[in-house]
């Protein structure tokens, strides 16, 4: 990850339905990148599409996984390895989204796969964000509770391997009118660094990326970045849509 290269990663969750579909957006994605001079484009595509991914596409394009694992070793059917993910080319991992956890896991199984991802030099992704606001508040304490565990065991020297997604669960999947306000977003950021800062210190709060993932489409892009003041955004349904992600990562090249 460079520095001061936006980064923007593409969540496409359990789609396209076929190879072919895959394939089609790799390699529109993958023209686009090159072209690219301030954004670091991730995909996630589902683990069984990964092998579709030339190696090295080009510079500003990573492959990157949904999910890992967190041993590297024994007998677990279904499982993908840190250690195999690294071989097969993954340069990034996502922890924790949302709908993992809404599948069971938690905080501490979070936390399991950062350390093993990060230990094996992949670049984790770690997801938080709460379900609902309230006007009291309560959700900064859900959400302080959740970065401190989800990231708890996290060695110091892994912690430039480390990114943030904050992901307010009450914003995915819709448009980007729904989307949260780029004060808001700013505000929870802000909330997240000193989150950080109490559990590290600042040079650690100021250097983890955070990003934001929740509606994300084109409309939208140039505001969040700028405004949201976060260092790149999570993308879903719209990073499944060439055009539009193309749009995207446009718009994301002009901050
Ligand atoms: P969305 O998904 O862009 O469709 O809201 C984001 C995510 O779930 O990562």
């Amino acid at each position: 990850m460079k520095k001061n290269k936006v980064i923007v990663i593409g969540n496409w969750k359990m789609e396209p339905e076929t190879p072919v579909l895959a394939k089609e957006i790799i390699s529109s994605v993958s023209r686009q990148s090159r072209l690219l001079k301030k954004v670091e484009v991730v995909v996630c595509p589902p683990a069984l599409y990964m092998g579709l991914f030339k190696k090295p596409a080009n510079k500003n394009f990573f492959l990157g996984s949904q999910d890992v694992f967190w041993q590297n070793e024994g007998r677990f059917t279904g499982q993908i390895s840190p250690k195999m993910m690294k071989a097969s080319g993954v340069s990034y991992c996502l922890v924790g989204h949302s709908e993992r956890r809404a599948l069971g896991e938690t905080d501490e199984i979070v936390a399991k796969k950062a350390c093993a991802a990060l230990k094996e030099g992949l670049r984790v992704v770690i997801c938080v964000g709460e379900r609902e606001r309230d006007s009291s508040g309560t959700y900064f304490e859900f959400l302080k509770n959740q970065i401190r565990e989800s990231c708890k065991g996290i060695q110091r020297r892994h912690l430039s391997s480390l990114l943030i997604a904050y992901e307010p669960l009450w914003v995915i999947g819709k448009s980007w009118r729904e989307a949260m306000t780029p004060d808001n977003i700013r505000e929870t950021v802000i909330f997240i660094r000193k989150t950080l800062s109490d559990m590290f210190d600042q040079t650690v709060a100021t250097s983890v990326p955070v990003i934001y993932g929740g509606s994300v489409e084109p409309e939208n892009t140039n505001v969040v970045l700028r405004g949201g003041e976060v260092a790149g955004i999570l993308v879903g349904h719209k990073s499944l849509v060439i055009e539009d992600f193309i749009k995207i990562l446009k718009s994301a090249d002009e901050i």
